[in-house]
């Protein structure tokens, strides 16, 4: 009997190693990660390069506290991530995870407007559907039905006003007007923050807003001083073929744009180490540090040294093997290889994505709507599964519970044939389904 307290009660294989993108189990199983575990393992995995950064650091400099030391790693590599993202001057707080980063950005938030004398400024808008994480400050802030519903008596609802899900098909700017009527029903000096995925990702896969909506955003916000939070734990270090998605919105030659306060994860150490973070702007940091003098906040493993050794170590294959452009390229190239699937697949309702966070809306082709009863996403998924291919389904975008979804999101290493293999796999889970 194990002793391990499992997610679920379904029994799980074991996996004994990696290499790429592809993993095999304790019974000699191959599977080819088409989501990366959760759009983490970004590089690919099982490589030397960075686990020899980490084991360098290990032997240097195990641990420190962030309340007593900073360390060369965390300075240099901070340094860095600011230099990739075109963040001047903003400065990196690290965690341990996506969920410590949210939490820290709605506190941080928070903190900003009590330190400027606006301690009214309590509430934290974000939009539904949304996925912020786990604990319980960042799973409030999420809308996200199924995940959040038997915490909610553990919540205070006032302090988490929802805005509606964007649409694509809409005039971007217009679209975005909604937060601006929120705001004003909420009155603007009640209001800390507005935060959303800039893609979303596990809510309503690679649902990415029409062009305009986020400039109009970051308007909002300045014109009501609102802060701008950016979670990027899942579309940001390239993910989207862009060191941030949200730039994407706003364009060259025009100011980029830049959100007050930006959520990075998952694909900052591409799943080599725990690590996460927020960069804040330099007046969200001058607010707190020329104020009370100390963010009331923090976590005992925090900037790790080990974590950072990794996130810098990938980092440096980021950029050695211009993995963004790669992700472009191939997210353009699985983007195609779905619309192809979807002529055979009516139930693929409409095929979406930036870079190499993809999605498939799922539902009934009669209707053209999602099927009353969710399960058809996790069915794809476990087809896919036993085919030897890792999907990452959902389901609730519609309203919670309806509405199925698949996203994909492969190393951004993968080559042309490891796509079309993924491609060939997910046509055979939806014969297998059908
Ligand atoms: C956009 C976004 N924010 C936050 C989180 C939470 O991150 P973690 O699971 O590392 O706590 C996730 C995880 O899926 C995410 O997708």
């Amino acid at each position: 009997m194990s002793s391990v307290f499992y997610r679920s009660a379904l029994p799980y294989p074991v996996a004994v190693k990696a290499a790429g993108p592809y993993l095999w189990d304790s019974a000699g199983r191959r599977y080819l990660d088409g989501a990366s575990g959760a759009l983490v393992a970004n590089i690919g995995q099982g490589r030397g390069e960075v686990a020899e950064a980490m084991a360098q650091a290990a032997r240097t400099l195990a641990f420190v506290h962030g309340s007593q030391f900073s360390s060369p790693a965390l300075e240099e590599y901070s340094a860095r991530l600011m230099a990739f993202l075109d963040l001047p001057g903003y400065r990196f707080w690290a965690v341990s995870g996506g969920s410590e980063a949210t939490e820290s950005a709605i506190k941080l938030s928070r903190q900003y407007h009590a330190e400027r004398g606006e301690p009214g400024r309590f509430r934290i808008i974000t939009r539904r559907p949304s996925y912020h994480g786990a604990s319980l400050g960042s799973l409030a802030a999420s809308g996200m039905g199924a995940r959040r519903e038997l915490y909610a008596p553990l919540m205070n609802e006032d302090a988490w006003p929802k805005l509606a899900a964007p649409n694509p098909h809409a005039d971007g700017a217009q679209d975005a007007e909604a937060l601006r009527t929120l705001i004003g029903q909420l009155g603007p000096d009640t209001v800390a923050a507005f935060m959303a995925e800039p893609v979303v990702g596990a809510s309503d896969a690679a649902l990415a807003p029409a062009a305009g909506y986020y400039e109009r955003i970051a308007d909002i916000c300045r014109e009501s001083g609102v802060l701008f939070i950016a979670d990027e734990v899942m579309s940001g270090m390239g993910r989207c073929g862009t060191p941030l998605a949200v730039r994407q919105w706003g364009g060259p030659g025009t100011d980029m744009l830049t959100p007050d306060i930006v959520v990075l994860g998952k694909g900052l150490a591409a799943g080599y180490a725990p690590l996460a973070g927020i960069a804040a702007s330099p007046g969200v940091y001058a607010a707190v540090m020329g104020g009370s003098g100390a963010f009331k906040h923090g976590f005992t493993y925090a900037g790790h040294p080990v974590s950072v050794a990794a996130g810098a170590a990938v980092l440096g294959v980021l950029e050695q093997e211009d993995l963004l452009r790669r992700s472009r390229e191939l997210g353009t190239r699985l983007l195609g290889g779905l619309r192809e699937l979807q002529t055979r697949h009516p139930v693929m309702l409409e095929v979406r994505g930036r870079g190499l966070m993809l999605g498939v809306v799922l539902g009934d082709p009669q209707t053209g709507q999602s099927f009353q009863t969710p399960g058809t996403a996790a069915r794809v998924g476990r087809a896919a599964f036993g085919l030897g291919l890792i999907t990452y389904p959902g389901s609730g975008a519609v309203d919670g519970v309806r509405g199925d979804h698949l996203l994909l999101g492969p190393p951004l290493s993968l080559t042309d044939e490891q796509a079309d293999e993924l491609l060939e796999k997910l046509d055979a889970a939806f014969m297998g389904i059908e």
